[in-house]
C-alpha cells in the first residue's frame, strides 16, 4: 500500500482479524477493497468530495462500523450523501464489502484502520454527521484511556465537523455513556441536544439498528442514544 506513512499504531488495542475468511469474502478484500479504500495522500489533505462517482451533498462518517449493517442502511437511505466508514477489523470490512456488492451501493468509501490516523489528513469542517455506535467500552478502569471518546478525539471532531453537524453516539454501557457525556459537556465546541428522557432512550427516528444494539436489547440491556451538535464557529 502506498500513501502517507502511517503514524504510530500503538494506540490501537482492538482485534484486527477473526475467523478465517471464506473465498468469496477474501476475493472482495483483494479486488473490491482496493477500489473503495481511502489512502491518505503523501502530502496535503484528502479531498473527500472528489472520491465519489458524483460530488455528494454532504459527507458523513461512521467510526467502527463492525459488520457494516448500519452504514449500508444509511447509504441506501441517503444516496446523495457520501459515507466514510472506518473499521480496522478485517472480517467486518469484508462483511461490509459483501453488502456493498450485493446491494449495488456506490456511496461508501472505506478506511480500514484506526479512524484517528485518518483525521490528520482531512480538511477542517468536512463532516456533516458522525456516528460512533457501540464503541468498545473498555470497562476496566486501567483501560479507560483506550476508549475512542477522549479529549484528543473530541478536539479532532471539533475541527472536522461543520457548524451544526451532529455526532450520534450509542452504547449499552452506563459507565461509558457517563464518560462520554462528561467529555462532550466539558468541551466548549459541542452541545447536547436532549430535552427529555425520551431523547436518550429511543434511537433517533432516522437511525438504523446495529448488530451490537440488537444483541444488547436481546439480553435486556438498556441502550442510550446521545446526540451532540457542533456549535457555530462564529
Ligand atoms: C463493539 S464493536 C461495534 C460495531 C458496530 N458499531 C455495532 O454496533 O454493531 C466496535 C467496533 O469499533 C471498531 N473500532 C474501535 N476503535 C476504532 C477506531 N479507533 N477506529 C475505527 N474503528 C474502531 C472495532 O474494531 C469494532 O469493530
Amino acid at each position: 500500500m502506498t500513501g502517507r506513512p502511517r503514524p504510530d499504531r500503538s494506540r490501537w488495542y482492538g482485534r484486527r482479524r477473526g475467523h478465517k475468511l471464506g473465498k468469496g469474502r477474501q476475493y472482495l478484500l483483494d479486488t473490491l477493497l482496493p477500489r473503495l479504500r481511502l489512502l491518505p495522500p503523501e502530502d496535503g489533505l484528502l479531498d473527500l468530495y472528489s472520491i465519489f462517482p458524483k460530488p455528494p451533498e454532504d459527507i458523513w462518517l461512521e467510526v467502527g462500523f463492525g459488520g457494516g449493517e448500519h452504514l449500508a442502511a444509511q447509504a441506501r437511505a441517503y444516496p446523495g450523501i457520501g459515507f466514510i466508514g472506518c473499521e480496522p477489523f478485517v472480517n467486518g470490512v469484508a462483511a461490509l464489502l459483501a453488502r456493498i456488492e450485493g446491494e449495488g451501493i456506490s456511496n461508501i468509501r472505506i478506511y480500514d484502520d484506526d479512524a484517528r490516523l485518518l483525521f490528520d489528513c482531512l480538511p477542517v469542517a468536512c463532516f456533516g454527521r458522525v456516528f460512533i455506535l457501540f464503541s468498545d467500552p473498555w470497562p476496566k478502569k486501567r483501560h479507560h484511556r483506550r476508549r475512542f471518546i477522549g479529549s484528543e478525539t473530541l478536539g479532532d471532531l471539533a475541527r472536522l465537523m461543520k457548524d451544526g453537524a451532529e455526532v450520534r453516539f450509542a452504547s449499552d454501557d452506563e459507565d461509558y455513556v457517563a464518560w462520554t457525556l462528561e467529555h462532550f459537556i466539558r468541551h466548549s465546541c459541542f452541545a447536547w441536544t436532549a430535552r427529555r428522557p425520551h431523547d436518550w432512550r429511543r434511537r433517533p427516528h432516522n437511525g438504523f439498528e446495529t448488530r451490537y444494539e440488537i444483541k444488547a436489547l436481546a439480553r435486556g440491556a438498556a441502550c442510550i442514544y446521545l446526540c451532540f451538535i457542533r456549535r457555530s464557529r462564529r
